[in-house]
């Protein structure tokens, strides 16, 4: 029912183009409810992306940002998404959401972008909580408590340097501190001795940072930046507090026409990966592996999660997509939950409710190409998921910590870390 103009009804939308953290375009959203109130969201953009994700829509005006600019999302949003929705509630999420979806008509968002959608969904979740007079976390849910274990990747490789690590992201993982105040100070303590272990062994070249503000090293060889991971931690004092992680995006070391894996120099089959996999938790205390598979390789995922016992992370392989969630949720048991993966904020809430139905643990997460929104956080506390992930240093990322320490601040004793109990925190 339409009962003309109030506070909560959106008035204007407005897109515009802004550059992530890689110095590329990307799109930034205001949306306008009554007269005085707004909310902001930025579109983060993925390097290792999935099949299966939402489309990005990109002008490919080679002249213009080497064919990355997002004007053509920007138009989007005025031209066919502003219009429908000016005059809806702003708390109506879910038929704001709706009614993209069907303007789209696509199944991957490729009509209107997948980067024009996420943009207007979550700054209009942004305004309905400013609307409300409640931080966007508490908006998200009443019952909102939860702080996540930190997934903190320190040794980037991939498609996020320029070394020859195959694993995309080599990360620490501080389950036994008490608050997630305290898993900073662990983070800052290990990261610190790992400055001074890698740039007396490899010289200051390898303390330089990728994508996500992890080092850098000219290391080949997992086992070996694993060793001085762990010897970091150690120097540092915190063997007990912490285990690790890995993002291995073997997507990306896939090769689908010969159906190996191209690993540290030799052609694998993924059982030989398994085996691979098998060694490194018998000699570390990893909990969590992403991607250990490439997208479609089900029977690698079915076996990992059959067989090594630790937590099974589906990025690239389940793409925050419900669908996908339902028919492979045999083969994983955790959810990487990445917003522009599906194009809306409802979508993302679905694939969340999927993932606890199936007993999954969630691990919300950034992209690498990440702006100053720490949207991520809210929504991470906002789910009471266990885990968030993004990166290491730089502001892009810190500025999602900042958000959760003043989330964790604000909650007072209310805030319960996640820990050990990071799959399933109550
Ligand atoms: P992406 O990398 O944002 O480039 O996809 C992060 C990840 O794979 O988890
Ligand atoms: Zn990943």
């Amino acid at each position: 029912m339409y009962l003309g103009k109030n506070r909560f009804t959106i008035t204007k939308i407005v897109a515009r183009e802004i550059l992530d953290c890689r110095f590329n375009p990307t799109v930034q959203v205001d949306v306008w409810a009554g007269d005085d109130v707004w909310g902001r969201a930025d579109v983060p953009a993925g390097r290792s992306r999935g099949e299966r994700e939402a489309w990005e829509l990109r002008d490919g005006d080679k002249k213009v940002f080497g064919g990355l600019g997002v004007q053509k999302a920007v138009k989007n949003i005025h031209e066919i998404i502003a219009p429908a929705l000016i005059g809806m509630d702003v708390r109506d999420q879910r038929n704001i959401d709706l009614a993209m979806i069907k303007l789209d008509g696509t199944p991957n968002k490729k009509k209107l972008g997948g980067n024009a959608t996420i943009g207007v969904s979550m700054a209009v979740a942004r305004a309905a909580a400013n609307a409300c007079n409640l931080p966007l976390y508490r908006y998200l849910n009443v019952n909102a408590y939860v702080l996540p274990v930190p997934l903190l990747n320190y040794i980037n490789g991939g498609r996020l340097t320029s070394n020859d690590l195959d694993f995309q992201e080599i990360c620490i993982f501080p389950v036994g501190a008490e608050t997630f105040r305290e898993s900073m100070i662990i983070g800052w303590d290990v990261y610190n001795a790992l400055r001074d272990i890698l740039s007396s062994k490899y010289g200051k070249i390898a303390v330089n940072v990728g994508d996500e503000g992890g080092f850098a090293p000219p290391i080949v060889s997992i086992k070996e930046a694993m060793d001085h991971l762990v010897k970091a931690v150690k120097v540092a004092g915190h063997e007990k507090k912490v285990q690790y992680g890995f993002d291995c995006a073997a997507t990306h070391f896939y090769d689908a026409k010969k159906k190996v894996y191209k690993f540290e120099g030799e052609e694998r089959t993924n059982k030989d990966m398994l085996a691979f996999y098998k060694e490194l938790i018998k000699k570390y205390p990893i909990a969590t592996m992403e991607d250990p598979f490439d997208e479609d390789d089900i029977e690698g995922f079915k076996m990992a999660t059959e067989q090594l016992g630790i937590q099974i992370v589906g990025d690239d392989f389940l793409c925050t997509n419900p669908k996908l969630i339902r028919e492979r949720a045999d083969y994983c048991n955790a959810l990487l939950l990445k917003f522009n993966q599906i194009g809306t904020l409802s979508e993302t809430m679905d694939a969340a409710e999927s993932a606890y139905r199936h007993k999954f643990g969630i691990m919300v997460s950034e992209r690498s190409g990440e702006t100053e929104d720490p949207i991520l956080s809210d929504v991470t506390v906002g789910i009471n998921a266990g885990q968030i992930k993004t990166g290491a240093t730089r502001s892009e990322r810190t500025v999602k910590y900042n958000r959760l320490l003043e989330i964790e601040h604000e909650l007072g004793d209310a805030a319960l870390y996640a820990g050990r109990m990071y799959t399933n925190p109550f």
